[in-house]
């Protein structure tokens, strides 16, 4: 063979091999023909969810979050054992709620597509629904996701709240994130509630000498102080203070006032990508953070996901086959 057909032929085989990855992934539109009903009902039980009780938005969305970076986008922080080992008795998860949201979508597409529908794309679809439905951002979810078999608290070990942006940056790129999606997606903080022990130590102890955290402007950290004591361990407060049940930019005009409230939202200010990123949304007219959001949403949700025979499909969400 001369070296030009050998060129041929290897390229005919990468194209190949690009269309065979493409067709065991994940796509738009997966369920089209095998269960064209799924997003509609998933749709309807998340809109009905939201309409009696607007804060289960927030919890969803985190809980895309939290199944995509343990194991991947599986399902597996839906999993429950009999020992409570399993991811969502973590600590970080113990505050997730919603969960009937995802049974009751399972439940419902089990009844018209039984066995054909994933519990981690139903979480996708979920997360994405519960966010049109507090005015936020819309994007077109991929599907075609396996559920997990495994889910093991141990393996646990998301981003913290105290983390700085070196080890934020790093935990996001170990999944395929750069800084923009770190950034973008920090932006779900425009949802939703934090835990009072969670910023003692930038309110009363920062440094050990009972000082604040100086990255916290020193009005909003008086009056943080106000609504979490030392000793607090159960008050919840708004992350954005005044919209936290709407999905809107002003993340980032809070965090470029220095009122982020987690030390790894104020971090976002020590990167210059990350800093450019959030006065960019907080000073321009026509933010793009909606279309971003989408977007970064999207790459999220292939993080190591399970797809072609991989995996199963999962009965109940709970439970694996
Ligand atoms: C960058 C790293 C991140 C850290 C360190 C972090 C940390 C936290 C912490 C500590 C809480 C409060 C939990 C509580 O006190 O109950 C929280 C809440 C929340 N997080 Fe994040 N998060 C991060 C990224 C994300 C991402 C990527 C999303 C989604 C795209 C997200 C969405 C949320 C939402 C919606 C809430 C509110 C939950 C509720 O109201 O129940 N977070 N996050």
């Amino acid at each position: 063979m001369t070296a030009s057909k050998r060129l041929v032929v290897s390229c005919l085989f990468l194209v190949l091999l690009f269309a065979e990855a493409n067709s065991m992934g994940l796509k738009v539109g997966f369920y089209g023909k095998t269960c064209p009903q799924a997003e509609g009902i998933v749709k309807k039980v998340v809109f009905a969810a939201i309409k009696k009780a607007p804060t289960l938005g927030a919890p969803l969305l985190r809980m895309n979050f939290h199944d995509c970076f343990v194991r991947g986008c599986d399902g597996s922080v839906l999993l429950e054992l009999s020992n409570n080992q399993a991811e969502k008795n973590a600590v970080p998860n113990l505050s997730l709620r919603g969960f009937g949201v995802i049974d009751d979508s399972k439940a419902a597409i089990e009844k018209v597509c039984p066995g054909v529908v994933s519990c981690s794309d139903i979480l996708a679809l979920v997360a994405r629904d519960a966010m049109v439905a507090l005015e936020g951002p819309s994007w077109e979810v991929e599907t075609g996701r396996r559920d997990g078999r495994v889910s093991n608290i141990s393996e646990v070990n998301l981003p913290s709240p105290f983390d700085n942006i070196t080890k934020l940056i790093t935990e996001f790129s170990a999944k395929g994130l750069d800084e923009k999606d770190l950034v973008v997606l920090s932006g779900g903080h425009t949802i939703g509630m934090g835990h009072c022990p969670l910023i003692a130590n930038r309110l009363y102890n920062f440094t050990g000498k009972g000082d604040s955290d100086p990255s916290l402007d020193s009005e909003y950290a008086a009056k943080l102080r106000k609504k979490c004591k030392p000793t607090d361990f159960t008050t919840a407060i708004e992350m954005d203070p005044g919209s936290f049940k709407t999905f809107d930019e002003s993340y980032f005009t809070l965090v470029a006032k220095r009122r982020g409230l987690f030390q790894s939202d104020a971090a976002l200010l020590d990167n210059s990508k990350t800093r450019a990123y959030i006065f960019k949304q907080a000073t321009t007219y026509g933010s793009t953070f909606f279309t971003d959001f989408g977007v970064s949403m999207v790459k999220m949700g292939r993080i190591e996901v399970l797809t072609g025979h991989a995996g199963e499909i999962r009965k109940m969400c709970r439970i694996p086959n």
